[in-house]
């Protein structure tokens, strides 16, 4: 088959792959228990679903502007002001379907082949795959449990190089649940003005976070850090909207445009009927965030307490976002034999767990580290204590 070399370049997701294999273990009647997710387990909030309803009705059921609808942009611009205190007009936003289709247009905008982007390891699985698709070439910047995974302006300058285009960061962030340093970030934007390189900061985890933890929005620094970067965000983890696929970014107008450009003749317009739903859930009641969030900061502390007490596993209190990311690497040293095969990586670990425990995680790899796996806190209470019993269980022989 004579497909192209850059689809052939491109890896599946691992996320995707376990959680088709803990549906499929599911569909066989076993009781298998989900930490795999990377999506909210409650469900919209009434309101917004029926604003969805009564676009239906109204039959807002047509195309739209394939960049979005003036008020949902209106709503995203209210948003932006007032939450992040950064002001932008109409023309420098974009509605896509989904924070993910964003950012694939943000990076097909920014990219030409051989251009390098910075992008801070462990990472969200698509990322890579994103920036591979542009033909451009991920450059991997390490960061440590040790350091809380908080990244330096110093590890940053030290990767810059003459095809150094772009700087992808993610705060809070998937699947550390850092949420980074905002004497540290100041400093990374003032990066993109010395050596004149872009920033696409993936907020869509702006609205969970923990403790003592803010958010700093770069773009809300200065005018010429603005110029640089691309805001990404959307309402899929904030709002338990993950379904309704609604994304946004924020930038430069020249980037919206080429952005627009590329949805014009992919996608299109989002879904008509989650636009006006997303207007509601921007410009509505927003109590039903705290309510999420207090539950998965329970579940958080709980995850990570329950972690720590196991042999082998070292876990930081994530600040952010909704997954726990505990080492792992004492438990594979210990060499521990499935099915006449040695227990040797993450991957190994994870298909252990879920064929003998029947618990679906994702291993570290899939987010460029080696040793770790991720735990999503956001599955019940009941599902989080029973799960961890048996990982425990079985890691202790
Ligand atoms: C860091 C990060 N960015 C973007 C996305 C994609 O969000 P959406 O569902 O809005 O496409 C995800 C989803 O898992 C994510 O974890």
């Amino acid at each position: 088959m004579s497909i192209s070399e850059r689809v052939k370049n491109i890896n599946p997701s691992q996320t995707l792959a376990i959680t088709t294999q803990a549906l499929k273990m599911k569909r066989e009647g076993k009781k298998v228990i989900s930490f795999a997710a990377g999506e909210p387990d409650f469900a919209t909030p009434g309101n917004i679903r029926e604003e969805a309803i009564l676009a239906i009705n109204q039959g807002f059921t047509h195309y739209t502007a394939s960049s979005g609808i003036i008020e949902l942009k209106e709503a995203i611009i209210e948003k932006l002001k007032k939450e992040n205190r950064v002001e932008y007009i109409p023309s420098e936003i974009i509605v896509s379907s989904g924070a993910k289709q964003c950012l694939f247009n943000a990076i097909l905008t920014l990219c030409n082949p051989g251009d390098e982007v910075l992008l801070p390891i462990p990472c969200w699985v698509s990322y890579t795959e994103q920036i591979k698709f542009a033909q451009a070439v991920p450059i991997f910047i390490p960061t440590y449990q040790e350091e809380a995974f908080q990244l330096s302006a110093a590890q940053v300058e030290e990767k810059i190089a003459p095809k150094t285009k772009l700087l992808l960061l993610n705060s809070p962030h998937n699947p550390t649940g850092v949420v980074y340093d905002q004497e540290e970030l100041k400093k990374i934007a003032q990066l993109l003005l010395k050596y004149h390189i872009y920033c696409i900061c993936d907020e869509i985890y702006e609205k969970l976070i923990y403790d003592q933890a803010k958010h700093l929005t770069l773009t809300s620094l200065n005018d010429e850090v603005k110029a640089r970067t691309i805001i990404i965000n959307g309402v899929s983890k904030s709002y338990a909207m993950t379904g309704w696929r609604i994304g946004y970014a924020a930038g430069p107008e020249e980037f919206i445009s080429g952005m627009s450009k590329i949805q014009g003749h992919s996608t299109s317009n989002p879904n008509s009927i989650a636009q006006k739903a997303s207007v509601e859930a921007l410009l509505g009641r927003q109590d039903t965030i705290a309510e999420m969030r207090k539950a998965f900061d329970e579940r958080r502390k709980y995850m990570v307490k329950r972690l720590n007490k196991m042999e082998g596993v070292s876990c930081l209190n994530p600040s952010g976002a909704f997954y726990a990311f505990p080492k792992v690497s004492d438990v594979l040293k210990r060499g521990i034999e499935y099915q006449g095969k040695k227990i040797e990586n993450s991957v190994d670990l994870s298909d252990f767990i879920l064929k003998e425990a029947e618990v679906a995680l994702i291993p570290g790899s899939a987010f460029e580290a080696e040793g770790y796996l991720r735990l999503s806190y956001a599955t019940s209470m009941e599902d989080i204590q029973e799960g961890l019993d048996r990982i425990e269980h079985i890691l202790s022989y």
